[in-house]
């Protein structure tokens, strides 16, 4: 008998999940002045629209977060973790080298034997891995995945470099994905462009037991902004060329929470009113692949994204790598 193969996909359940220390921005800058670093909360709440981050503290790991924030979205579809049949994890902070994060969740919940890898997009990893569960669930290869961002970027923060560790936090977001006869996600798209390798990452590596180069972010700020703002208004419009939509059909547009200012000009670049742009900067930080699922997560727990609503997800980040995913919730 040849097995039927569902013909989309579809978000049952969300969940998110932030560590408990929360620190402002006057108790970073208080942190930062005590090695001589200056900055304020006026600073930064300018530049970026941040007042806040969470920070794990002690040994608590990537996957930590990502089976918290797994656990908060298998109880929102109503589902057993024993029925997953995938698990992604986009990351840029994993635990070990390897094995995956993922491999590392699944043993965390408990379940054995189903595909578990991680994804590796940055910034725009959550959005990389929701558009490979969404083939995977349309080829027939899965039929309930578990989607995760999940970060600890408070691990490659150089604290004495104020033009980047003010701006980033940890935490974790996830989806349940499943097969279905009805539309869920409408349409995707990926992009990426090595040239830009240099302006957004964390350059050390492991070799011969030791570390070599500069483990911690580095960061071309204003070439970043530069590059964000055009990519995310371009693929914006071609996926809702592709889904047959236009601007007007986005109830709300949740890119990647990497700073306000990136934020606002998207959504006045793609004529959306800011009442339909989903901001969690302010309170999270940039939490890199975990950014757009938390929000996502925020978003649908507060009631302010409803069942049926029409939503664009775009994710931009090291790589240079952008994409978008548009869907029905
Ligand atoms: N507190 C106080 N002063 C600061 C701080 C700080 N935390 N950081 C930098 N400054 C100072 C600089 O030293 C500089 O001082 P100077 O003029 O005396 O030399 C001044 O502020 C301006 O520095 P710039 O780097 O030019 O500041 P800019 O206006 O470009 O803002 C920022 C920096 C916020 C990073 C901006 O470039 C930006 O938003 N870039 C987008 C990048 C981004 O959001 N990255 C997130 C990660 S990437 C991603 O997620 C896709």
């Amino acid at each position: 008998m040849t097995p039927i193969v569902p013909r989309h996909s579809r978000i049952t359940g969300t969940g998110s999940f932030l560590p408990p220390k929360r620190l402002t921005n006057d108790m970073l800058a208080a942190q930062l002045a005590q090695d001589g670093i200056e900055t304020s909360d006026q600073w930064i709440v300018d530049r970026t629209g941040i007042k806040a981050r969470h920070f794990v503290e002690g040994d608590v790991a990537c996957s930590d977060l990502a089976v918290q924030a797994a656990r908060r979205a298998l109880e929102a579809a109503d589902c057993d973790a024993a029925s997953i049949d995938l698990i992604i994890v986009a990351t840029s902070t994993p635990d070990m080298v390897f094995p995956s994060t993922a491999c590392i969740v699944q043993q965390k919940l408990g379940v054995h034997g189903c595909p578990a890898f991680d994804v590796q997009a940055v910034c725009s990893g959550f959005v990389y891995a929701l558009t490979l569960a969404d083939s995977m669930i349309r080829t027939g290869a899965a039929r309930k995945a578990l989607v995760i961002g999940a970060e600890v970027f408070s691990r490659i923060l150089d604290f004495k470099d104020r033009g980047t560790c003010v701006l980033f936090g940890d935490g974790a977001g996830a989806v349940v994905l499943e097969a279905s006869d009805t539309p869920g996600i409408l349409a995707t798209e990926l992009h990426a462009d090595g040239r830009h390798v240099g302006i957004l990452c964390v350059p050390g590596h492991v070799s011969g037991g030791q570390i070599l180069g500069d483990p911690v972010l580095k960061m071309d700020g204003p070439a970043v902004f530069k590059i964000a703002v055009n990519v995310l208004f371009d693929v914006a419009q071609s996926v809702l060329a592709k889904a047959g939509l236009t601007d007007a059909d986005v109830d709300w547009l949740i890119p990647h929470q990497a700073n306000i200012r990136i934020l606002q000009s998207t959504a006045k670049r793609l004529k959306l009113p800011t009442e339909k742009l989903i901001v969690t900067v302010d309170q999270h930080g940039n939490t890199s692949a975990a950014s757009i699922p938390l929000a996502l997560d925020e978003s649908v727990r507060s009631g302010k994204i409803k069942p049926g609503d029409t939503v664009l997800l775009e994710g931009v980040g090291g790589g240079f790598t952008w994409g978008a995913v548009l869907l029905d919730l």
